[in-house]
């Protein structure tokens, strides 16, 4: 392994000892604070656990990693909030899990998660419905990344039903919420009951119509995994449109502001988990596009680099978090300028790609 990747296990088995059963969420100081299982990110420990442990066999953390699923899955028979982010939840553990390990309870949990996807879906709409509460008719670009769950789930058990339901998704986020430049908007709102659209909302990002940068990512790797699964060239063109328009509003640190159409000082906080998730996305790209695949090779290569040059403090291996000055929800004013798990997680998978891993968690 690299030296990257040995610092980074360096830090995780610290990180192992220090953070016991906690669902790790952000570390502002070097130590993680805790959320709630039913959280959308309660997957990405336990999937750079199952990373660590594909790469280097170590059983500690197949141990630690191994009840995550059960763990996760055993609130679909609790009142919780769980939602369309089972995708990000369960392709990190159950299965991951199974892909690593073959087990059959594991496999069960994924597609029990497939299943409770599938049943988001808005025919009328042709989309997934994103949160809970009285957001029947709301969909966001992060769900991109979780329609993965349901490709899995149709590859695996042969049944269509899952993949249509997941392009159909795609295509409509194609339509509604991709802009002519390749910026997209994070929130896009429809009338549930007729499926027309009705707005769109600024979420995470600064305005309604400018751009987040971490949706932008959500964009990039999700339309590139839609091309790997269905082979419609439609979805390469959106997620390379999508690539350029980031790679084109990066400054001359190649590191990402929150969000690239924020004004002046606003602009200057940066996220670097859009970093990493976008470098992870245009890899994808790069592995599909026999034309063009070396270019975006290079931006994901320079773009962890930098990543590592300006966000990392890898040395530090008792301080927990990877990758610093990422933002969670600037608008809310909370997590900023801080470690986030998802950004540990990307930039963990990207390295762990670089270095020639080929199992795919997405
Ligand atoms: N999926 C929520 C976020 O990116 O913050």
């Amino acid at each position: 392994m690299v030296i990257r990747l040995e610092r980074i296990e360096k830090k995780l088995d610290h990180m192992m000892k220090q953070c016991g059963d906690i669902v790790p969420w952000y570390s502002p100081d070097g130590i993680y604070r805790e959320c709630r299982e039913d959280f959308w990110v309660s997957g990405f420990w336990p999937g750079m656990l199952w990373i660590m442990y594909d790469l280097t066999g170590k059983e500690s953390y197949r141990k630690k990693a191994w009840d995550w699923d059960v763990r996760i899955g055993s609130l679909f028979l609790k009142q919780s909030n769980l939602h369309h982010d089972v995708g990000f939840q369960f392709l990190t553990t159950a299965v991951l899990k199974y892909k690593i390990t073959g087990d059959q309870d594991a496999y069960r949990m994924g597609l029990r998660a497939a299943d409770f996807l599938a049943g988001r879906f808005n025919p009328a709409g042709r989309f997934i419905r994103a949160w809970n509460q009285e957001k029947t008719g709301w969909a966001i670009i992060d769900t991109m990344m979780n329609v993965s769950l349901l490709f899995w789930a149709a590859d695996e058990t042969g049944d269509p039903r899952f993949a249509h339901i997941a392009t159909a998704h795609a295509e409509t986020v194609l339509k509604h919420f991709m802009r002519g430049d390749g910026s997209v908007h994070h929130i896009v709102t429809f009338d549930p009951k007729t499926g027309e659209m009705t707005g769109a909302l600024k979420g995470q990002g600064y305005a309604e119509m400018s751009s987040w940068s971490r949706g932008q990512a959500w964009a990039i790797y999700g339309m590139a995994n839609v091309y790997r699964y269905t082979g419609d060239k439609r979805f390469l063109d959106a997620a390379k449109r999508a690539a350029q328009y980031f790679w084109m509003n990066l400054g001359e640190k190649k590191i990402p502001s929150w969000d690239f159409r924020a004004p002046g000082q606003e602009k200057e906080r940066w996220d670097s988990s859009a970093g990493a998730i976008a470098a992870s996305g245009m890899l994808v790209i790069a592995e599909q596009d026999e034309l063009e695949g070396l270019l975006y090779q290079k931006c994901a290569e320079t773009l962890i680099d930098s990543l590592t040059e300006y966000c990392t403090e890898l040395e530090k291996t008792d301080y927990q978090g990877i990758l610093l000055h990422g933002t969670g929800n600037k608008p809310a004013e909370e997590q900023v300028d801080v470690a986030l798990i998802y950004g540990d997680f990307f930039y963990l998978e990207a390295l762990a790609k670089l270095e020639g891993w080929k199992r795919r968690v997405f």
